[in-house]
């Protein structure tokens, strides 16, 4: 069984100051909090055990969001990250969380949306012996972790951040590992740069021929939320589907209803004093409305 960690630390100096005194992935995107996303993603991959990585600082914060979980039908463990060493980090940090289970690892600024989603990740889940990743062409590549394909079109690399891209494919910040993630992980040394990059982990796997990449085609939005003008396109992007479709993006008691990790009272109860709240009130209606709503 799958376990999930949120990757949620980070200095967030490229938003400075608004996350000077509040975490980046706490930030609101639309309607809800950045973090409530890579959570969601996690959810619906059939993960309900996540562990929530911060800074120090922040901990107590995520704690009074998130809660143990239990509201969402999940268990959630926290962590701090001392200083922000890199991504690989998560897997050493989260050895005695993972206690041997498979990995899936998810940056707390990565949001995914897209028709078949749901299906991606269970692909993903159904092979603990090959690792995953998700690939999205991007027309900025050089800010990514980059994929480069043989003549077969297997992934035959990553490079993080090359100045000159052997493809427009960028590695997403949502991997599937196996149990065995920990040890290689360990065994990753700081780059030039000083960070323990997953690009590193990663390339482990592709020299194992034990990963796959999954490329999410066009009808996938990727968006990632680090700078101002992507923070912007998120928010404009969840605001413009959810108001025109009426329903929800990553809305976290939605997806715990349709999965069946709290019933129709529960939600009732702890609801009961939130109906003036649009976010919630869309719950409440939901419910009413009658049975769970098929995930796509
Ligand atoms: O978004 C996908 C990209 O994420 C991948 O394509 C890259 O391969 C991967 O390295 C990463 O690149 P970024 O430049 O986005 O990494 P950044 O340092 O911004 O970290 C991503 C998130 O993880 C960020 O929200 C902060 C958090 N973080 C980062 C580091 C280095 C931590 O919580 N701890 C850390 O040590």
């Amino acid at each position: 069984m799958y376990k999930g960690i949120v990757l949620a630390g980070g200095s967030g100096t490229r938003l400075y100051p608004a996350t000077r005194a509040v975490s980046k992935q706490l930030l609101v995107v639309y309607d809800k909090p950045m973090i409530y996303y890579p959570i969601a993603t996690l959810m619906l991959a059939g993960i309900t055990e996540i562990l929530v990585i911060t800074t120090p600082q922040d901990q107590e914060a995520y704690r009074a969001l998130l809660g143990d979980g239990s509201q969402w039908g999940l268990k959630f463990s926290y962590i701090a990250q001392p200083r922000p060493e890199g991504l690989a980090q998560a897997f050493t940090l989260g050895r005695e969380f993972l206690d041997g289970a498979p990995a899936a690892l998810t940056l707390g600024d990565n949001l995914f949306f897209g028709h078949g989603f749901t299906g991606l990740l269970r692909e993903a889940t159904s092979r603990q012996d090959l690792a995953t990743v998700f690939l999205y062409q991007v027309s900025d590549p050089q800010r990514y972790g980059v994929a480069e394909f043989d003549a077969q079109g297997d992934i035959c690399r990553v490079v993080e951040k090359p100045p000159s891209p052997p493809s427009r494919w960028a590695v997403t910040g949502l991997y599937f590992f196996g149990p065995e993630v920990t040890e290689v992980a360990a065994g990753v040394e700081k780059s030039a740069r000083g960070e323990l990059e997953i690009t590193e982990v990663i390339n482990h796997y592709i020299r194992a021929k034990r990963i796959r990449g999954i490329k999410m085609g066009r009808g996938y939005a990727w968006l990632d939320t680090g700078t101002p003008e992507a923070l912007l396109q998120a928010s404009q992007f969840v605001g413009t589907i959810e108001s025109r479709q009426g329903v929800k993006i990553a809305c976290l008691e939605e997806i715990a209803y349709n999965l069946e990790l709290v019933d129709r009272d529960e939600l009732r109860r702890m609801l009961r004093d939130k109906q003036d709240i649009p976010y919630y009130k869309y719950v409440l209606d939901l419910i009413e409305a009658g049975g769970p709503v098929p995930l796509v």
